[in-house]
């Protein structure tokens, strides 16, 4: 009886572990719209590591409009989780990279060749506005490209403007971009046309890793209690290669 309970409530929750490490969240307190505390973190944190994750790379938003944060406000935020979850007797890694919005400031850092904040494998997290398509998607995609960073477009699914036309997102693969699908895409979390968009994506193998983009701790609640599951084991995405690499 106990057995059968046990194996129900096992059975009733997500287990990432094989995909081992996310590669988008805003877990550093106060510098963007994700947590705001340091409690509120290691909170996060918490869970990720019950959902099965071991490693993660956070990425606060860099979005000249609303959030000015530079490799420093970012990695000073970082030390302060790293003591924090080391305190809290954590074992999930985490390190920190950005999610860069694609607009006027972005494209001057990479003409400059400033320091930008990637993920493993010198992969340059980037978003594009939700509302109206940017008008050189590809040239600046081209352009990460040309400065020696691997395109990651977050969130591909969300970008309505390309709901229209499904052939963008194979071109923006052809092109040598890697496209992050949120999981909450995969729950129906942000509705229908975004849940058929990412399962498109997945019908297509366009995808090549997937993400929390978690801002608190309600968007992990909702990941695990998804009933749609089977699509996370059948699908080879990419997220543990980038474990060797970390
Ligand atoms: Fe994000």
């Amino acid at each position: 009886m106990l057995n059968w309970l046990f194996e129900k409530k096992k059975n009733n929750h997500v287990n990432l572990d094989h995909i081992g490490i996310d590669i988008h969240s805003h877990f550093i307190p106060g510098i963007d719209d994700g947590v705001e505390t340091i409690d509120e973190s290691i909170a996060v944190a918490t869970k990720m590591q019950s959902l099965g994750y071991r490693y993660m790379v956070t990425t606060p938003h860099v979005m000249w409009d609303c959030y000015r944060n530079t490799p420093e406000i970012i990695l000073s935020g970082l030390q302060s989780i790293q003591q924090a979850y080391a305190m809290a007797g954590l074992t999930i890694q985490v390190r920190a990279a950005a999610e860069y919005f694609i607009d006027e400031h972005f494209s001057e850092m990479l003409i400059n060749g400033e320091t930008l904040l990637t993920l493993p494998g010198k992969r340059l997290l980037v978003e594009l506005p939700y509302s109206t398509p940017l008008l050189n998607t590809s040239e600046t995609l081209f352009s990460i490209i040309e400065h020696g960073y691997q395109p990651v477009l977050a969130h591909p699914e969300r970008y309505t403007y390309f709901y229209n036309d499904l052939s963008i997102y194979k071109k923006l693969a052809d092109q040598g971009c890697e496209l992050q699908v949120n999981i909450l895409s995969l729950t129906g979390y942000y509705g229908d046309n975004v849940l058929k968009t990412a399962e498109w994506l997945l019908k297509n193998n366009l995808i090549t890793f997937l993400g929390t983009d978690a801002h608190k701790l309600q968007h992990l609640e909702m990941i695990n209690k998804s009933d749609r599951k089977q699509w996370i084991t059948k699908y080879p995405f990419q997220n543990e290669k980038l474990i060797n690499i970390w």
